[in-house]
């Protein structure tokens, strides 16, 4: 009785150790911008499925909470392709050799603080993998301003694109299928 609790004791340990190995990942991150929650529930669920770091892209100057003045500033700088200044961060992305990246479409492009980001870092050699949300429009040119920003980076042009969060079983699926296909 004695030694099956401990041969049981012994298996637990070893299989959490394991399962502990599997669910990180260092090679992993999964960079985002949210405004309002969508894209966020996203990339946690992406981070789940990976096991990737995750790494929330804040603006310095963050926008107004009154809806209709900051659609007049969100508008006011993707018309001028005004790239916001970013709270300063540990994670160095340069570190990581894939990257889930994430943002709500903004007038059918990729938001400007991921414009932003990728004006900072030499990702050049990455396996870069867009995700986006948006309310219905679609990924637009999104996945194009990725890959145009991005140089010398190897863009994944099948990026996820859900209508709002889109997260579930489907999801993973794809997350796991990505760390997959760059093995
Ligand atoms: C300034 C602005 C522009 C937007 N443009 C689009 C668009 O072109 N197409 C679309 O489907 N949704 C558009 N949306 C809606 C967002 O893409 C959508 O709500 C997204 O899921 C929000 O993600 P978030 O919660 O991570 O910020 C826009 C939202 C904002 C604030």
């Amino acid at each position: 009785m004695k030694i099956t609790k401990i041969l049981s004791s012994v298996l637990t340990i070893m299989i959490c150790g394991y399962a502990n190995a599997e669910s990180t990942n260092s090679q992993v991150l999964v960079a985002y911008y949210s405004l309002t929650g969508k894209t966020e529930n996203t990339a946690k669920a992406i981070a789940n499925a990976s096991g990737g770091t995750l790494y929330q892209i804040q603006v310095d100057k963050a926008y107004p909470d009154n809806k209709k003045e900051r659609r007049k500033i969100l508008e006011q700088e993707m018309e001028q392709n005004y790239l916001p200044p970013l709270k300063p961060t540990n994670i160095n992305p340069e570190n990581y050799d894939i990257i889930f990246l994430g943002s709500p479409v903004w007038g059918n492009h990729i938001s400007q603080p991921i414009k932003s980001f990728l004006s900072l870092y030499n990702l050049s050699g990455k396996k870069v993998i867009p995700f986006v949300t948006h309310s219905g429009g679609g990924r637009g040119q999104s996945f194009n301003d990725v890959a145009s920003l991005c140089t010398g980076c190897i863009v994944d042009m099948d990026g996820w694109s859900s209508w709002g969060s889109g997260v579930g079983k489907k999801l993973t699926k794809w997350t796991q299928q990505q760390i997959q296909d760059t093995k």
